[in-house]
């Protein structure tokens, strides 16, 4: 394993995952395939193309396209897979949940037949913990059922059921990883997180859904590209294993911490309308990563502390962003007209 085809990788995980593995890797080139969407932004990568110049390289292409996946495979002797490329925003899939479709499922699908045909040595598919559904108590296991409830969860499921098809019925040598709710450098500010520190930042109202007592596991993006780094070279053949720090805050406090360490006061907490469906807890039972040999390092509070340090520091990367119109008109769309008093 050697050539890395990283799809996804202008995004906010996969960027991340290409810094770290040039970095730690000195033998390994990485090719990051990328739609460019919305949320894929090559100011991500940087940094990543002036310190890589002969390890690294781009290509706009949709992992939809089969010829283009194709090509980019034999332009750059890919051996092995990670696929972060995904429409990742929950409220979004409820606004319109057909492109989910097309790229979750079908787009993972496109990969999938690619690595078989070009007998690729991996391919590795980042999942998430929304594929267990709510979880009112306890933590979920590999072996768990999958129960999604939202159009993302739902495409997301898919994504793995094939995988996991592909290894059943092809032997195509594949491994999973189901992350937790990820935060630090490069986060669209969609997400809750990188949302209300700007808006926090800028003295604009942070729209809580519902009552805030949902229960999420913030856990250091640096941390889960740990774990897949791991399960890359550790991980056994057509397994799943959840990564998460086996902790968990939820959003009222997460919303009070984020004001406290930027000087904020509590009144810009703003009541909003809840989310469609909204799962109210998830929770991973992450035993069988640290039984590879792996362990978080960040807990939620030090993840939240340090990404907000992250925004404070780089107005450059998210200001552009904010002020865009796209964002402007999905905040719109999003959060007018929303609130309860
Ligand atoms: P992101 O939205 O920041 O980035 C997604 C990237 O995929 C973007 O660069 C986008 O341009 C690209 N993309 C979208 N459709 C594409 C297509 N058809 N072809 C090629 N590229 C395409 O997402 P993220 O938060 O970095 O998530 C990455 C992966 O990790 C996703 O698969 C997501 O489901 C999973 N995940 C995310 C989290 C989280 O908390 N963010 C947690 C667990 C798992
Ligand atoms: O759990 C992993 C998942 O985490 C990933 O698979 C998804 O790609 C990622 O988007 C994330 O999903 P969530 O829905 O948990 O993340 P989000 O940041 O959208 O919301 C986190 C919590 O904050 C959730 O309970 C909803 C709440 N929230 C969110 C937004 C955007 C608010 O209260 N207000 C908001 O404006």
């Amino acid at each position: 394993m050697q050539n890395l085809m990283v799809t996804g990788g202008a995004g906010f995980i996969g960027s991340n995952f290409t810094r770290y593995m040039l970095e730690k890797y000195p033998n390994y080139h990485v090719v990051v395939y990328d739609k460019l969407t919305y949320a894929g932004n090559l100011d991500n990568l940087k940094d990543v193309a002036e310190n890589f110049p002969g390890r690294y390289a781009f290509v706009k292409g949709d992992i939809c396209d089969a010829d283009t996946v194709r090509e980019t495979i034999h332009a750059h002797d890919v051996d092995t897979i990670v696929n972060f490329a995904a429409e990742t925003h929950v409220d979004r899939s409820i606004m319109n949940p057909d492109a989910f479709i097309q790229t979750d499922v079908y787009g993972t699908y496109v990969l999938l037949e690619a690595a078989r045909e070009l007998e690729l040595e991996r391919y590795h598919q980042i999942s998430t913990d929304e594929v267990y559904g709510h979880v009112p108590e306890g933590a979920s296991r590999e072996t768990d059922p999958v129960a999604p409830r939202s159009p993302y969860a739902a495409s997301k499921t898919s994504g793995d059921l094939m995988v996991n098809a592909y290894h059943v019925t092809y032997d195509l040598p594949v491994t999973i990883t189901r992350g937790a709710n990820n935060i630090g450098p490069y986060q669209y500010p969609e997400k809750v997180v990188p949302l209300f520190v700007t808006n926090a930042l800028d003295d604009v109202p942070l729209p809580l859904y519902g009552d805030g007592l949902q229960m999420r596991d913030y856990q250091y993006v640096v941390d889960h590209c740990e774990a897949i780094d791991l399960v890359l070279h550790k991980g056994q053949i057509g397994e799943t294993y959840n990564v998460g720090t086996g902790s968990e805050m939820c959003n009222i406090d997460m919303t009070h911490l984020v004001l406290e360490l930027l000087g904020k006061p509590e009144s810009l907490i703003q009541p909003v309308r809840d989310r469609l469906g909204h799962d109210r807890r998830y929770s991973l039972d992450v035993r069988k990563i640290c039984r590879l040999g792996w362990e978080p390092v960040h807990s939620c509070a030090e993840a939240i502390e340090k990404t907000v340090r992250w925004y404070v520091d780089n107005e450059w990367w998210w200001r552009p962003i904010k002020s865009g119109e796209h964002y402007q008109a999905y905040y719109k769309q999003q959060y007018e007209g929303r609130e309860i008093e």
